[in-house]
């Protein structure tokens, strides 16, 4: 390629492309208290969250933008009574809507309500495949058995179920029993989410940290659960990024695919963006959100390809993983600017998959659990 058309793709790459999808934190309540969260460690309360009419003017602006699915999230989105009421406004914005829940704190009733205001998909959590691990993991007794009659109904409902199980160094061990759970339970689609290392799970980092030897094997079971189970399942599988050769295009691109909106309504590139010291963030009842994901200062702070320092900025994959992970980067080399570590064309990625190894061999598995 010319440097003329290189330069015109990197300027195409800087302008804002449409977004596809809103990730809305309704709220950070939540009945579990998952060591693996990404949430932050300073959680929003109660009292700062957004109302249910200024989401749905969220949802009709994002729509508005070219927005095409939106995800309920949280914390657990069922721990607000008037999620129902918030699912019926995206609905009507035009949205795809993808419930993301532990199950826990949804009633049947509520449930059948979601879907009769048009719900369209759930995507429930799973911490492990027996009582005893599970609500030892998600810090919640009884979760578990919740978690399996709410898969009962999802299906019955004829709603989509995809089963989310975050794995690491405590469950990673039983994936053949996770993806049979899933089958069980009637999941259309399975995502192993190996843990990303950000909030809570930052912090839990040398207790959650895989052993090189799992990933192997997990690797394994996956490409022979997805012959085996084709047709059945499909299963959603990518290497932890410090046993990856190159990082993945995390949030697909900063700026380019989604933002997220936190339970207050400040608007983030990404659910980690609030650990960059210095970056800037808009609020939803401050300013309209196409004018915030167009030119707010977080949002064009690292999109596109100008911000990059080598050895992204000369490397042929720069349009396509995007230089990987901004939080990840600033987390292991303090410099959001940095190439994520993930990246083996990194300087530190060999200390980085030094010091990962290292706590995964560490025999330490009490976890500090997400609170309050
Ligand atoms: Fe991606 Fe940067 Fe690594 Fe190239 S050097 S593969 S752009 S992270
Ligand atoms: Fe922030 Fe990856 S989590 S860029």
């Amino acid at each position: 390629m010319n440097a003329e058309a290189l330069t015109a793709i990197e300027k195409a790459a800087d302008a804002a492309p449409i977004p596809m999808a809103l990730l809305a934190e309704l709220t950070h309540r939540c009945p579990l208290k998952c060591p693996y969260c990404s949430n932050p460690l300073d959680l929003i309360r109660r009292s700062s969250e957004l109302s249910a009419e200024t989401w749905a003017d969220v949802f009709a602006q994002a729509a508005a933008m070219g927005v095409l699915h939106v995800h309920l999230s949280g914390g657990e989105p069922a721990a607000r009574r008037d999620l129902p009421e918030i699912v019926e406004s995206a609905v009507t914005a035009g949205l795809y809507t993808n419930l993301i829940t532990s199950g826990v704190g949804l009633t049947e009733a509520t449930f059948a309500d979601l879907v009769a205001r048009g719900l369209d998909h759930v995507q429930l959590s799973i911490q492990g495949t027996d009582a005893t691990t599970a609500d030892r993991i998600g810090g919640y007794k009884g979760g578990f058995d919740t978690k399996m009659r709410v898969a009962a109904w999802i299906v019955a409902a004829g709603v989509p179920l995809t089963v989310n199980a975050v794995m690491h160094r405590q469950n990673l061990d039983r994936l053949s029993e996770t993806i049979d759970l899933a089958v069980r339970l009637g999941a259309r689609r399975l995502e192993v989410a190996h843990t990303q290392y950000h909030g809570w799970a930052y912090r839990n980092r040398a207790a959650l940290m895989p052993t090189p030897g799992q990933v192997a094997r997990s690797g394994e079971i996956v490409a022979e659960a997805r012959r085996r189970l084709e047709g059945v399942l499909a299963i959603d599988y990518v290497t932890p990024d410090h046993l990856a050769k190159y990082p993945k295009p995390c949030m697909g691109g900063w700026g380019r695919v989604g933002l997220n909106v936190t339970p207050s309504g400040k608007v983030l590139p990404c659910h980690a963006a609030e650990t960059i010291p210095g970056l800037v963030f808009d609020t939803v009842t401050e300013r309209p959100l196409a004018e915030i994901w167009r030119e707010g200062a977080a949002f064009t702070a690292f999109r596109g390809t100008g911000w990059m320092q080598e050895p992204c900025a000369s490397c042929p994959r720069k349009a396509v993983d995007w230089g990987g992970c901004r939080c990840q980067a600033l987390a292991w080399t303090g410099d959001a600017a940095a190439t994520d570590p993930a990246c083996t064309l990194s300087p530190h990625n060999a200390r980085m998959r030094a010091e990962a190894t290292g706590e995964a061999a560490d025999a330490d598995e009490a976890f500090a659990y997400r609170e309050m």
